[in-house]
């Protein structure tokens, strides 16, 4: 669809070519390299291709000629973002950087190309790169009991993968930010940096459960402090247990086999070790 588009607006314009897309991801693991491409089109009365380049922020750094020999040229590799290689024909042209090592750093990568004389018309697009290696999966919360017990106090821990900046998690009580103290905020606990210098992060949410409410539900969200920033969460919720009236349970008439496991498991639950808490403090911590 897009690409017939483009031909429609050509046949109107028929002076340059145009870039489709430019794949640039948004953040790259300086472990690796990253490859960037850039999509373009022309139409059939169109001056042919003559060059593409493309620049780390306004230093060129790979250039095809496709009517020169060799075809293409690299330049200033030695500087972080250096180019390893490239492969380019008539419509896209992709290549392999090499990322600095330090994180949080911003490159901006430019695809430029241009069509053949007499008016050698240019198009270009530009996308950022953040140095980073974003979290792969959502964060985990452990210690999660399913049913809970008014007044019972919960202890949550949410863990994240491995990732670099590491994130910062903040957890959430029915969609409200926890209540934090300022000496709480960044207190999120970092491990140490395993071989790659990667961390995983983790936070522990301690929460008295409120008698008044059937269910409470918890939000973990961990942001890696880039540009822009990375977020991934977790929810989960807390089912209160009601207080037990047995007529409740023995009143429907047709219970089912389900029902009456669950029914049961819940019984057990209240009747070992959590009848203690039953009448302790109302209030959420
Ligand atoms: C390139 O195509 C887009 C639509 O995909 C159009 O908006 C734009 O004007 C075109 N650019 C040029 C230089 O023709
Ligand atoms: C290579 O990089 C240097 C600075 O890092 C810059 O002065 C020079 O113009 C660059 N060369 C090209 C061909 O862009
Ligand atoms: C890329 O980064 C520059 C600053 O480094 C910013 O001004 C620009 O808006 C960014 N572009 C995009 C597409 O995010
Ligand atoms: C939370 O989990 C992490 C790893 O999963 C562990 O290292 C940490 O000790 C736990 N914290 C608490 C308070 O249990
Ligand atoms: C998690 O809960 C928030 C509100 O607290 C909601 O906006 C979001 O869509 C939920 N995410 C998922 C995956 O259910
Ligand atoms: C907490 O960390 C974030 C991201 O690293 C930072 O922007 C913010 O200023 C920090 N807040 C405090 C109070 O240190
Ligand atoms: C937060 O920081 C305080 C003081 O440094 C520490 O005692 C506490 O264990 C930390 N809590 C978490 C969840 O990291």
């Amino acid at each position: 669809m897009t690409v017939l588009l483009v031909f429609g607006l050509f046949v109107v314009i028929a002076t340059a070519h145009n870039i489709t897309f430019l794949d640039v991801p948004r953040y790259g693991d300086p472990h690796r390299e990253a490859n960037l491409v850039c999509h373009y089109v022309n139409d059939k009365n169109d001056p042919e291709l003559h060059s593409v380049k493309w620049y780390r922020g306004s230093n060129e750094i790979f250039r095809f000629t496709p009517e020169q020999q060799p075809p293409t040229r690299i330049f200033n590799t030695t500087s972080g973002g250096g180019v390893t290689r490239g492969s380019c024909n008539l419509h896209s042209c992709t290549i392999s950087v090499v990322l600095p090592k330090t994180y949080n750093t911003r490159l901006s990568f430019t695809c430029e190309v241009s069509t053949e004389g007499p008016r050698f018309a240019v198009v270009k697009q530009t996308k950022n790169l953040t140095v980073a290696v974003i979290l792969r999966e959502d964060p985990v919360i452990l210690g999660l009991p399913g049913i809970v017990q008014p007044g019972e106090d919960v202890i949550l821990n949410c863990t994240t993968g491995l990732a670099m900046p590491p994130a910062n998690i903040i957890w959430y009580i029915d969609g409200k930010p926890e209540r934090m103290e300022p000496w709480m905020v960044n207190n999120t606990s970092v491990s140490l940096p395993n071989e790659f210098d990667l961390r995983s992060s983790w936070r522990s949410l301690h929460l008295r459960v409120n008698p008044h409410t059937p269910a409470i539900s918890v939000r973990c969200e961990a942001t890696q402090p880039t540009w822009p920033a990375y977020i991934r969460s977790t929810n989960a919720s807390l089912i209160v247990a009601r207080t037990p009236h047995l007529s409740m349970f023995t009143a429907s008439g047709s219970i089912s086999t389900a029902v009456e496991v669950s029914v049961a498991v819940l019984a057990s639950c209240l009747s070992s070790v959590h009848i203690f808490s039953k009448y302790s403090a109302l209030s959420e911590v």
